[in-house]
């Protein structure tokens, strides 16, 4: 494993423990009562509706979304995470809810054979996946294997404009700090993490900037079709430190500090016939 993803995969594991204890992914409130923590409004246009299909969830964390998904009617569904952690969690709390969910520790470049090819109605991403792979095109390799024949793929993630803008600053200045084009990745020092700023945890990361092209290009060239591309200006969580959540709970640019696309969603389908 490189050293930058060894370095992730630390990070992941120490968020884990920050998330199982913490308010903002409230596992106890979720497994009382599922019901009150619906996907918000851009998940559930993209995803559609799952009811009778068979689901693959990618980078799935502590598995909060993946147990929503069979709790909206997927069925064989399996979440993957690099994270022994999340994995575990993920099982815990599958558990709790008493759902039949798998859960697999695997690197999503690398599936292994537990996670089968060609069955799949709907492999599904989201919300800070692919800022953590150093590149696509082994990424889109597993997902177009892994889909049956007429099956569907969406990812919905920050849009690649957005992650060359200044992320620490409070002045609303869209400011751009880092480059597009390179493929190095970025180094950052988090304190606390996403969902708990204030924790007391330092770790260091590696991000990889994925330009549009080289997103839409991999699903591309593995053979997948794109159905549906969208723009949003809304992105999940705190992306820059001018921004502010609206009641949707998502959050947006300060009025007069630009208009510019926060986040993307992909639905890409595997042709039904070879
Ligand atoms: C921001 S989370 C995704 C958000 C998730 N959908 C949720 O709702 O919480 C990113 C996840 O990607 C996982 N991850 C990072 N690199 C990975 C890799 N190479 N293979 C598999 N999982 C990876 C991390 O362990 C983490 O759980």
């Amino acid at each position: 494993m490189r050293e930058e993803v060894a370095a992730n995969l630390r990070l992941w594991d120490g968020w884990t423990d920050l998330h199982m204890s913490g308010t903002d992914y409230d596992v106890d409130g979720f497994v009382a009562d599922p019901e009150s923590r619906p996907f918000d409004w851009l998940t559930r246009d993209v995803v559609g509706d799952v009811a009778g299909k068979r689901l693959l969830h990618l980078q799935c964390h502590i598995g909060i979304d993946t147990l929503r998904l069979a709790l909206a009617g997927a069925v064989d569904v399996m979440g993957v995470d690099f994270s022994p952690r999340a994995v575990a969690a993920a099982r815990s709390i599958a558990a709790r809810l008493d759902l039949p969910v798998r859960f697999v520790h695997a690197d999503v470049r690398e599936l292994p054979d537990e996670v089968p090819e060609g069955v799949y109605d709907v492999v599904y991403t989201s919300y800070g996946t692919i800022m953590w792979l150093p590149d696509l095109d082994r990424w889109a390799q597993m997902i177009a294997s892994r889909l049956a024949p007429g099956g569907v793929f969406h990812i919905i993630d920050v849009h690649p404009f957005l992650t060359v803008f200044d992320d620490v600053t409070t002045e609303p200045v869209l400011g751009v700090r880092y480059p597009y084009f390179s493929r190095e990745p970025l180094r950052f020092e988090e304190h606390g993490s996403y969902a708990d700023r204030d924790a007391d945890f330092v770790a260091e990361s590696f991000a990889w900037q994925h330009t549009f092209s080289e997103i839409v290009g991999s699903l591309l060239k593995n053979g997948l079709q794109i159905r549906r591309l969208q723009e949003y200006p809304v992105v999940a969580w705190k992306a820059l430190e001018f921004m502010m959540e609206g009641q949707d709970g998502l959050w947006r640019l300060p009025e007069g500090a630009g208009d510019v696309p926060l986040m993307f969603s992909i639905t890409a389908s595997k042709p039904a016939t070879a």
